[in-house]
């Protein structure tokens, strides 16, 4: 597995970091680096807080993010809304979500190799200026933008991985997965997606603790 290395940008402001991804989401708005800037109708960028603990990235934009130009708003979307707030997450506050590439394939199939390598320079720009504690890859297409060998979404789910330099990082199983699994029972996909968020949770918690320790009187 290749440990990723992400320049750091220094200690930057939360306003000069948001300042700084909007710059580049107002260059990524006009980007024709692939055809699919042909299709689209809105670049999707990211949604959530620019300077959050926890990244997540999942695939591309479907119909319902092109329509609004917002990541996971679809059916997807909805439910891991549910599942981050049913670990104890605020995606508002504790997510910044964004994709691996920004414009919808069309009926959505996967992206393509040429258009996650057209795609990459945002994602790690994001990454480099996000600075996430956590990053989540979200499904098999996330995963293997970043994993160099073989692997089953199913077997690496849920461990933590050295793949970004500093910074803890975990696969989870993609909602629209979940979604064609319903069952909630001990062992099912469902299942442990809710236990690895769990121990994302746990993680976090740490994590800060790590950083501001309480000091005992
Ligand atoms: N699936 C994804 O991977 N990303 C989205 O934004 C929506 C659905």
């Amino acid at each position: 597995m290749i440990t990723h290395k992400f320049e750091k940008i220094g200690e930057l402001d939360a306003e000069t970091t948001k300042q700084s991804l909007k710059e580049i989401q107002n260059v990524c708005e006009q980007c024709k680096a692939c055809d699919l800037h042909k299709t689209r109708n809105h670049v999707v960028f990211s949604d959530g807080n620019p300077t959050a603990d926890i990244m997540l990235i999942g695939e591309a934009p479907g119909a319902d993010e092109d329509a609004t130009g917002t990541p996971f708003v679809g059916r997807a979307g909805k439910l891991l809304n549910e599942m981050l707030a049913e670990a104890g997450f605020s995606r508002k506050e504790d997510f910044y979500i964004c994709n691996t590439i920004k414009c919808r394939p069309p009926q959505n199939r996967q992206p393509e190799r040429e258009e996650k390598a057209a795609c990459e320079v945002y994602l790690k720009a994001q990454i480099s200026l996000v600075k996430p504690k956590i990053i989540l890859l979200c499904g098999a297409t996330a995963a293997s933008s970043f994993i160099d060998e073989e692997f089953k979404v199913t077997q690496i789910r849920g461990k933590w991985l050295n793949i970004f330099d500093g910074i803890e990082s975990m696969v989870i199983l993609h909602p629209s997965y979940l979604l064609r699994n319903h069952s909630e029972e001990q062992g099912s996909p469902r299942w442990f997606t809710k236990r690895d968020l769990e121990n994302v949770k746990k993680k976090l918690e740490a994590l800060r603790q790590q950083e501001s320790p309480v000091t005992q009187i």
